[in-house]
């Protein structure tokens, strides 16, 4: 059965966690999708574990498009919300439209995400919502922030942590049907979960959100450099690696083809 947007929002209701991953191509959201992960981003974390940028500045709307495209043909039941990328989004709630529109138009995909919570970017996402366009949000660590943020937990002052609580609550009353909670302290990240009526979803932010996130490229032990707060659940790199050397000997001695 298809996750809705009103059935994450029961999952809050009923206390029943949301499991959340991203995905990058057909083969990974299939997979996340069969094992009954309820909400598969594209995210731009895609910059940095597929396409080995630095950060998630490079990501292009092309690129968000290409990739989710190939996602959505992996999708059966899953919610798929694609991010839009740095500078796709920021300039005016018109561009903000035009990219989402291009993004639920050519890839299938159910929603969006966004970053922050500041009041035009508050506008923007109630915006969206008129338009018809469902709306993820994400504060906390907002990673096409890194030159303003770096990758720093945030919210840990008293002043900091009632700025992430009232952007978290701008979201909410802009029609966001959800957040992302990245790399808050756990006790913030309670404090929003119980005052929100719309699910948080955390990655970094402690146990005490709706749901969690994951890059699933962490999960599997597949990236490079990890942020503190993931767990790898398999080593994925060191699999390829054994069998990629298993290869290379068998075909160097001639062993295979048999
Ligand atoms: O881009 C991404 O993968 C994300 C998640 C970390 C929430 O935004």
């Amino acid at each position: 059965m298809p996750v809705t947007i009103a059935k994450l929002q029961e999952a809050k209701k009923q206390r029943r966690p949301i499991v959340a991953l991203t995905a990058w191509d057909y083969v990974s959201a299939e997979l996340l999708d069969k094992a009954g992960v309820d909400l598969i981003l594209i995210g731009d974390s895609l910059g940095m574990v597929v396409l080995g940028y630095e950060t998630t500045l490079p990501v292009t709307l092309e690129e968000m498009l290409h990739h989710a495209k190939a996602a959505r043909r992996g999708v059966k039941n899953a919610l798929l919300a694609v991010d839009l990328p740095f500078m796709s989004y920021q300039e005016s709630p018109q561009q903000a439209i035009h990219s989402a529109g291009r993004v639920l138009k050519e890839t299938g995909a159910r929603a969006v995400k966004l970053e922050g919570g500041y009041p035009a970017m508050a506008e923007t996402v109630r915006r969206l919502v008129c338009a018809g366009i469902p709306v993820l949000g994400h504060v906390g660590l907002t990673p096409q922030s890194i030159h303003k943020l770096g990758l720093r937990q945030q919210g840990k002052t008293p002043d900091a942590a009632s700025q992430v609580l009232s952007e978290a609550v701008a979201l909410e009353d802009a029609g966001a049907f959800a957040i992302v909670l990245e790399h808050i302290p756990s006790s913030l990240a309670e404090q929003i979960t119980q005052k929100l009526i719309i699910p948080t979803i955390g990655i970094g932010a402690g146990p005490h959100c709706d749901g969690q996130i994951l890059v699933t490229h962490d999960l599997l032990g597949l990236s490079d450099r990890q942020p503190p707060f993931a767990k790898a659940y398999a080593n994925l790199r060191q699999a390829i690696a054994l069998a990629v050397e298993d290869y290379c000997t068998e075909v160097r001695q001639r062993q295979f083809p048999g």
